[in-house]
């Protein structure tokens, strides 16, 4: 028998926007909140979506790629965005493989995923060591830095620079664009600039292609120039897209999950010991920083059919924001949710996704986190964060992150470690 949706009136509705300071101060309250009570919440900012909070409405909604996309439209003459995995879109064009759909996306994964692969990764795990000991060199003996300016800002910018085979020194202004980007509320009048990066990137990015074409190297920029998917060169806007998600996908998050990390463990010392002591639990504690911090907070889909998953009832064309972060707090799949338990197992959290459009970059993001961890509990084990100086970032409305975390240790040693 068919199902006939309910009048959009009859719908929850919330005063909920994610985009928003207060959002990003009260977020586990919020969502606690409406998973306890209003468990299919619907609000009109942004021009209405519905908000999935809880972890089996999240995963069955990623699961359902033949009732939800992330097809994106962009007019370049306006500067118009709709749709897309952003509530509200970036106006930008569309990033791939993250807002494409089968079968596009399908042949766009099976190109791009062996340069992420665990065994990709392990074969890049000594290099991306030692940038992070780089790192650490450069002011292990001064008794003082940044968290996030001088290791978890630049590590994870020059390591994805690196896999593309960008000149490293070009790191800056691309990570810089990108965090202005994410972290810039929509509402923001500024917003409309925050995009001006991805001209320039752009441009390098042809310019490198071009010079691939003729001298192919053992990159990603080689592979895209000179690779085939589904037996044809990849065209122009193919290669524009990918390189588009792959810098924004693996700059940010890595950093906000990294910081949080290591402020967590500034903040508390038995779990800082529990790691020093037993490097073998390092593993279910990234996990378990994943699942706690909600690096990426949220992102969206859009509704292809009028029809009911568990309960809902969508009607083509709306949207729905889907909350990692909420999902990854939800008391019927976690126990004790608001606890960090630095060696939580099982873990089913979903910070990395879930469904077709899981993480591309899960066990290289893992890997740079382990480098970034141990290299600081190796060599400035007593690290102290000056609470004082701490800045999180106002609007945390796709990512999670901090601008400043100031700290302090005793200093020591070079081990001449180079970026290189
Ligand atoms: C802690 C670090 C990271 C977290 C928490 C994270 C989280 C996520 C999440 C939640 C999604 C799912 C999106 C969805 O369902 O719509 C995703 C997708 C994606 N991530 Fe990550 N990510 C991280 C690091 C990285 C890195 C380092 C890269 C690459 C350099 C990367 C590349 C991608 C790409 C390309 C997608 C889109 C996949 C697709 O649509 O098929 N991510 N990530």
């Amino acid at each position: 028998m068919p199902v006939h949706p309910p009048a959009p009136a009859a719908r929850a509705a919330v005063d909920f926007d994610h985009d928003s300071p207060a959002h990003a101060e009260n977020w586990i309250e919020i969502f606690a909140d409406l998973r306890e009570n209003n468990p299919r919440p619907w609000t009109e900012r942004h021009g209405g979506y519905w908000v999935a909070t809880r972890h089996r409405d999240l995963v069955a909604i990623s699961q359902s790629p033949e009732h939800f996309t992330t097809h994106k439209d962009f007019d370049p003459a306006t500067g118009i965005a709709t749709g897309g995995n952003t509530i509200p879109p970036f106006p930008t064009p569309r990033g791939i493989p993250n807002e494409s759909e089968s079968p596009e996306w399908d042949a766009v994964r099976a190109f791009l995923n062996p340069t992420f692969s665990p065994r990709a990764v392990q074969q890049r795990r000594d290099k991306i060591r030692r940038f992070a000991a780089a790192l650490i060199d450069a002011v292990i003996e001064k008794g003082e830095f940044d968290i996030v300016d001088d290791l978890t800002n630049p590590l994870p910018a020059l390591v994805t620079m690196d896999i593309f085979g960008f000149p490293l020194d070009e790191w800056r202004p691309f990570a810089d664009g990108v965090h202005r980007m994410i972290y810039t509320s929509k509402a923001d009048p500024a917003f409309a600039d925050t995009v001006a990066w991805l001209g320039p990137f752009r441009d390098r990015v042809d310019e490198e292609i071009a010079d691939r074409r003729k001298n192919p190297r053992d990159d990603l920029l080689s592979h895209l120039a000179n690779g085939r998917m589904n037996g044809s060169p990849l065209t122009h806007d193919q290669i524009q897209t990918m390189a588009f998600n792959i810098l924004t996908a693996g700059v940010d998050t890595t950093t906000a999950l990294s910081s949080n990390a290591l402020l967590h463990l500034a903040r508390h010392p038995a779990d800082r010991q529990r790691l020093i002591k037993v490097p073998g639990l390092m593993r279910y504690a990234i996990e378990e920083f994943v699942r706690f911090f909600g690096p990426v907070q949220s992102l969206a889909r859009n509704v292809r059919d009028d029809h009911v998953t568990n309960g809902w009832d969508f009607r083509k064309g709306e949207r729905v924001l889907l909350s990692f972060a909420s999902a990854n707090r939800d008391p019927d799949v976690f126990e004790k949710p608001d606890e960090l338990i630095i060696d939580r197992f099982p873990n089913r959290h979903v910070g990395f996704g879930i469904g077709m459009h899981r993480c591309l970059g899960s066990f290289l993001a893992r890997d740079m986190i382990d480098a970034m961890l141990t290299e600081v509990l190796t060599r400035m084990p007593d690290y102290r964060v000056r609470e004082d100086g701490i800045r999180h970032y106002p609007n945390i409305a796709v990512i999670n992150g901090w601008i400043h975390l100031p700290a302090t240790f005793s200093p020591g040693s070079k081990v001449g470690a180079r970026i290189q």
